[in-house]
């Protein structure tokens, strides 16, 4: 099969990347970062989606930057919601599967839903996003619904990986040059990790799933628990003091949502889409860090 991967360089793209390289032989992957194939640029999109064929298109292209989204609307809109729409009616027209990738900050994340949803946010819970760039990955997520094409969107949180910046690579850089980390302990989630979130869209793809799923790790903590187990990591060697924090030590321009676990048992449903203890995901991710 013939496999499109959009935002290739990313840190998501990057690796499915690896993915292919290592257990997939059998299919052909084209991977473009976003300097080889821009996504808001619909006829160069249209153009190479037609010429390739593609049985799927995975798009991993996205504008991130949720503070950045507050300022640069046109952009993140081109981007997240305008460009996916597109996607979605190519896919309707050509018959190739898109898989598209959404996130936790769709959700309205109230407090006080921490204790109403323990198990967080299942798929069809109302979406009433609290910043700019989940408004425009909700609207890109009802634009691919709107098509009449094969689609999977998985939502994902604070995803964590090996490639590109994130949070665990943020804490490790930080805690071997400062004494004290001040991390806020009152949102409340949990990560997905690269790996996991690749092997769940690989089972699913396999599966011939279709629809919306939420791919992220059991358990409930906040960035500081996040913060605290990477330093307590036997085999991580920084000396660092990781003290909590209330959001407003570190205020945003784009508001974050308190609350923002996504409910797993839909995909947990699925034969072979096992979902992981977040300590574990953390385990395996700072391990392949220090190799
Ligand atoms: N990171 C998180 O915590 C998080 C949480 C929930 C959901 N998600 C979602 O998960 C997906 C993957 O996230 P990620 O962390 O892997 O993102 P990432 O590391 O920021 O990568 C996004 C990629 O998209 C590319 N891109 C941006 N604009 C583009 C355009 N116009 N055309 C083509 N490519 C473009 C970027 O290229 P350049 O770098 O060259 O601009 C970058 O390589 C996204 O849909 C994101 O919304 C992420």
């Amino acid at each position: 099969m013939k496999i499109m991967l959009l935002g290739a360089g990313g840190q998501l793209g990057r690796e499915w990347q690896i993915f292919f390289k290592k257990r997939e032989h059998n299919h052909i992957l084209l991977p473009y970062t976003s300097a080889q194939l821009d996504i808001t640029h619909a006829s160069e999109l249209t153009d190479e989606v037609r010429q390739q064929q593609p049985g799927v298109v995975i798009n991993c292209a996205a504008y991130t930057d949720v503070d950045g989204a507050e300022e640069q609307r046109d952009l993140a809109r081109k981007v997240n919601t305008d460009a996916v729409g597109q996607l979605g009616k190519l896919s309707a027209e050509m018959g190739f599967i898109l898989v598209h990738y959404s996130t936790d900050y769709v959700f309205p994340g109230e407090e006080e839903d921490r204790e109403q949803f323990p198990d967080g946010y299942a798929e069809d819970h109302p979406a009433d996003p609290v910043n700019y760039y989940g408004q425009t990955k909700w609207e890109g997520e009802q634009a691919i619904r709107k098509t009449t094409g094969h689609h999977l969107i998985l939502r994902i949180s604070w995803l964590c990986g090996a490639f590109g910046s994130n949070f665990v690579k943020t804490m490790l850089r930080l805690g071997c040059q400062r004494e004290v980390l001040q991390v806020v302990d009152d949102q409340w989630g949990s990560p997905s990790f690269t790996a996991e979130v690749v092997r769940h869209t690989w089972t699913l793809l396999k599966a011939e799933e279709t629809g919306t799923f939420h791919s992220t790790s059991r358990g409930l903590i906040t960035w500081y628990d996040l913060a605290e187990a990477i330093f307590v990591e036997k085999d991580i060697d920084i000396d660092v003091t990781v003290k909590a924090v209330p959001s407003e030590a570190f205020p945003t321009v784009a508001e974050r949502p308190r609350f923002s676990k996504l409910n797993t048992q839909k995909i947990e449903s699925v034969p072979g889409c096992t979902v992981e203890e977040w300590e574990v995901g953390l385990a395996r991710l700072l391990y392949q860090l220090r190799k």
